[in-house]
């Protein structure tokens, strides 16, 4: 076969071996194929390598060998495995058994297979810690898919047994995996094909390896390791595990995954910040610029906030210990729900503990099979999941267009209950919904409104009240928010009507199902709520600071918008958005790439958000960064 290429990977930590792969692939498969090797080893689940070795050469000449016949022997203790495979290699004419397996004492940790002679139970390799490699290797179907194929242990282990029996004088295989966990193992001859055992091992036991097994003269050792080390083979007709749920380890088909994610540069890590939120913070031990905080009014360290958050744990405890309608109801609860409700001039309001089960628990408690939900196409993913946790027919409309909202909801007429819903500002974009003609048509078509205003409260209106503030129209039905974002501390809540708040208390699965949020918490954001409603100067100040970015950014050729406090700048690319931001950090500027699934693929961005307490002086530093940073080299 011409034009192929054959890729090995070896991934190592602190020296010891963490993952190794092959391939023979198409020449114009080998780039994506290498990264995706690397990938590979860059999350595999013995840890992160500090070393990958990626080789990439011709494979010279490929032999054509087809897949030993494979049968599979159910066995249910690591005796009766032994045991048979015993039985099979004496049929094989290999005596002289359980000394063969108490080699096994000797493989593990080897690299390579051990060459026994099985006759005179002599090793026969050179360098007996690394041992004989079978190695230029593949599945001929995989190798014709490129990097369509996935990892597969099974399959590899077949190519392999059916490479090595093709070496001279091989005259058979054991094969026992070093993964505790994973208890199944193989014996190989020519006559008796793979021969896959289930239980060769007992669970938990480490050891493990394989021995190549031997006969026939000495001088002819050199030219068989060479074909196991060098001789490239293509094997055809590797069948397919019919039942891989029970006998593949359980933990590959994530390991596949998070190579996929890998690959495809979506791999997430959480970073540490060694020191409170604010408009700077501490990153392995040198101060960055955060731009991308949602703790818009800087209130998460205020002293005034963080007091009453120790006050109320030294009164109240730290946790609350039960849910709201049991035992985790306290007088902060109360005090916060009523707040909120007057901050928002609703009739009432219910706390939940997070906005993500309050968006959740609103959509699950409302709809059901029979009623239908429309939802803006870029809404939170908390109200994707409360639409689907729901049972209720979802029913997407273009973002922010409402004459399509409108359509949907006169073609819905026959459902029991209609729930328009849409984030109020939009999380990744910090574009507006349009609050008076959202709720013009949700009246005019009988549906209930419903607007999550967590990047809304604090930051838009003139006093931070949100969206019916801003626009200067009524409140939707429902009003959801956070107290994670501007209100400095964490949970969620719903504000509405008294009737609305009754129902959820009676029928929202989150809310009656979880503990209540703690007191600390809960005072924290009711500290915070009396800060926006006292010291409206940080919601003017934080717009100022919006429009400043936005013009030194246009200064450095970088058009955005937004109509909040986050500045979405479009890199498109995923790979791109997160080698920009890593050097906006290397820089000292923590702007986080936003990648699918947050935002469609394709439209990656650094995801700015701004906060009251940034300085001119820093927001031009970043303006300037920015520019360095994105411009074409
Ligand atoms: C629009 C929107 N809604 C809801 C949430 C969830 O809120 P929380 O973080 O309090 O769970 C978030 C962000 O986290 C959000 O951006």
């Amino acid at each position: 076969m011409k034009g192929l290429f054959s890729i090995k990977m070896r991934a190592s930590r602190a020296g010891t071996h963490v993952s190794g792969a092959e391939r023979i692939v198409p020449a114009a498969e080998a780039a994506q194929t290498a990264a995706r090797l690397v990938a590979r080893a860059l999350c595999h689940a013995k840890g992160t390598p500090d070393f990958i070795n990626v080789k990439i050469e011709d494979p010279g000449d490929i032999l054509n060998i087809p897949a030993l016949p494979v049968e599979t022997i159910v066995t249910r203790t690591a005796a009766e495995g032994r045991a048979r495979a015993a039985e099979l290699l004496a049929q094989a004419g290999i005596e002289r058994i359980d000394e063969i397996m108490a080699r096994f004492g000797e493989t593990h940790g080897m690299r390579g297979a051990m060459l026994l002679d099985v006759d005179t139970l002599e090793r026969l390799e050179p360098d007996r810690t690394r041992g004989v490699r079978a190695t230029r290797m593949d599945d001929a179907d995989s190798a014709a898919k490129g990097i369509a194929a996935k990892k597969n242990h099974y399959a590899e282990a077949i190519v392999l047994a059916s490479k090595v029996q093709q070496a001279p004088g091989i005259v058979g295989e054991i094969c026992i995996s070093d993964d505790p966990d994973y208890v199944t193992g193989y014996v190989a001859t020519r006559a008796l094909g793979y021969r896959r055992i289930t239980v060769i091992k007992d669970k938990g036991d480490p050891n493990g390896g394989r021995i190549f097994l031997y006969r026939g003269p000495r001088e002819q050792v050199p030219e068989t390791i060479r074909f196991l080390e060098q001789q490239s083979v293509l094997v055809t007709n590797v069948p397919s595990l019919e039942t891989p749920h029970a006998s593949a380890n359980r933990f590959d088909t994530l390991t596949e995954e998070l190579e996929d994610i890998a690959a495809a540069g979506l791999a997430r890590n959480c970073r540490t910040l060694d020191s409170a939120t604010g408009p700077t913070a501490v990153m392995d031990g040198r101060e960055v610029v955060v731009l991308s905080s949602n703790d818009y009014l800087d209130l998460a360290r205020d002293s005034r906030v963080t007091a009453a958050a120790a006050e109320a744990a030294r009164t109240w405890g730290t946790g609350s210990g039960g849910a709201r309608l049991t035992t985790g109801t306290q007088p902060p609860h109360i005090a916060l729900e009523r707040h909120l409700a007057a901050f928002l001039r609703t009739e009432a309001a219910l706390a939940y503990a997070t906005g993500y089960m309050a968006n959740v628990g609103v959509l699950s408690a409302l709809a059901g099979p029979g009623d239908v939900i429309l939802s803006d196409a870029l809404n939170h993913a908390s109200i994707i999941d409360g639409c689907r946790l729901s049972g209720a027919r979802a029913i997407v409309y273009r973002h922010g267009d409402l004459d399509d909202l409108d359509r949907h909801l006169a073609a819905c007429r026959s459902y029991r209950r209609r729930i328009a819903v849409s984030d109020g500002v939009f999380s990744m974009d910090g574009d507006l919904l349009d609050l008076p003609r959202f709720l013009e048509i949700c009246r005019r078509h009988n549906a209930f409104s419903m607007v999550d205003e967590a990047h809304a409260l604090g930051v838009v209106g003139a006093t931070g009240r949100g969206l019916a503030e801003h626009f200067d129209c009524p409140h939707p039905d429902i009003t959801v928010g956070t107290l994670s974002k501007a209100l400095g501390s964490e949970g969620g809540f719903v504000c509405g009507a008294q009737t609305l708040i009754d129902y959820l208390r009676n029928r929202s699965r989150p809310f009656i199902f979880s503990t209540a949020p703690g007191a600390p918490a809960v005072a924290a954001a009711d500290a915070a709520l009396s800060i926006l409603e006292a010291e409206r100067e940080r919601v003017a100040q934080l717009r100022k600071n919006v429009e400043f970015f936005i013009a030194v950014l246009a200064e450095q050729g970088i058009a955005v918008q937004t109509q909040s406090a986050i500045i979405p700048i479009r890199v498109d690319d995923e790979r791109r958005a997160v080698a920009a931001a890593d050097e906006l950090l290397r820089r000292g500027f923590l702007i986080p790439a936003i990648r699918y699934p947050t935002v469609a693929r394709g439209a990656a961005r650094l995801r700015v958000a701004l906060m009251s307490a940034h300085t001119p002086e820093t927001l031009r530093q970043a303006a300037t960064t920015l520019d360095a940073v994105l411009r074409p080299s």
